[in-house]
């Protein structure tokens, strides 16, 4: 156990969050040229793998597609990944992982290899996560699964395009694409076992080949209610 020190952040440290944030967008030219440095994809991936997740069950994988036939491809399926197949340095497709349930094989995985703990079907950790799916949640059927796990995938997602616009690096996520064709492909190319995960998003990373255009965003009034 880590104890949390108090430091005291400095105006440098917040403006250099607030630039990252500033200086991410969605990028539709990517510069074929670039190649993210691999100290700096290590960490973006880094990025993902700590992330949190509902329980800590990591209902999540990620394919790095690095082969350029497959990248081509793809393009017949996903028209919004166009732009970062023709020219980003790095693509992921993230895949949710389907029926996590409380006495699934991966939920009992995670709790014995990677927690460290017996597991048993009526552990009072298993018995609250039952409850949390089938009454809190209203997680009863196979695709209010796959979307809450799906709904877990995006937590990696903007920590991977943060940690990238903290080190410069430039990213476009995606969700243009058939959903339905796309894992019919992955699946003939023996990349996805289609009854255990099914696709949730790309991401295009790499370095931006022209302007940006100008963000724009609602008003902090209009989003932020203080309630007092
Ligand atoms: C979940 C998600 C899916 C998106 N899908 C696509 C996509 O398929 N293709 C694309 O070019 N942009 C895509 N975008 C980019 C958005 O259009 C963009 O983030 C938004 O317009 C705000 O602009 P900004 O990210 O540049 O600030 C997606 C963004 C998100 C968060």
């Amino acid at each position: 156990m880590e104890e949390n020190k108090l430091t005291t952040n400095t105006p440098e440290k917040r403006q250099e969050i607030l630039t990252a944030f500033e200086h991410r967008h969605a990028t539709k030219g990517f510069d074929p040229a670039k190649k993210i440095p691999t100290e700096d994809w290590e960490t973006i991936l880094e990025a993902a793998r700590l992330s949190p997740s509902s329980f800590g069950y990591e209902p999540w994988a990620f394919l790095l597609i690095e082969n350029p036939q497959i990248k081509e491809e793809l393009k017949e399926f996903a028209w919004g990944a166009i732009n970062s197949l023709n020219g980003a340095s790095h693509f992921i497709i993230a895949l949710a992982r389907k029926n996590v349930t409380a006495e699934s094989a991966h939920v009992k995985h995670m709790v014995e290899d990677v927690f460290g703990l017996p597991f048993s079907a009526d552990a009072p950790q298993t018995r609250m996560f039952k409850q949390f799916q089938t009454k809190d949640f209203d997680l009863n059927s196979e695709r209010s699964l796959f979307d809450w796990a799906s709904k877990q995938t995006y937590i990696p997602l903007a920590n991977m395009m943060t940690t990238a616009a903290l080190l410069n690096i430039d990213s476009c996520p995606i969700e243009g694409f058939d959903r339905v064709e796309l894992e019919a492909y992955l699946s003939e190319k023996g990349l996805l076992d289609r009854s255990e995960f099914g696709v949730s998003y790309m991401l295009g990373l790499g370095y931006r080949s022209g302007k940006i255009p100008l963000k724009k965003r609602q008003a902090k009034e209009t989003i932020f209610t203080t309630v007092v």
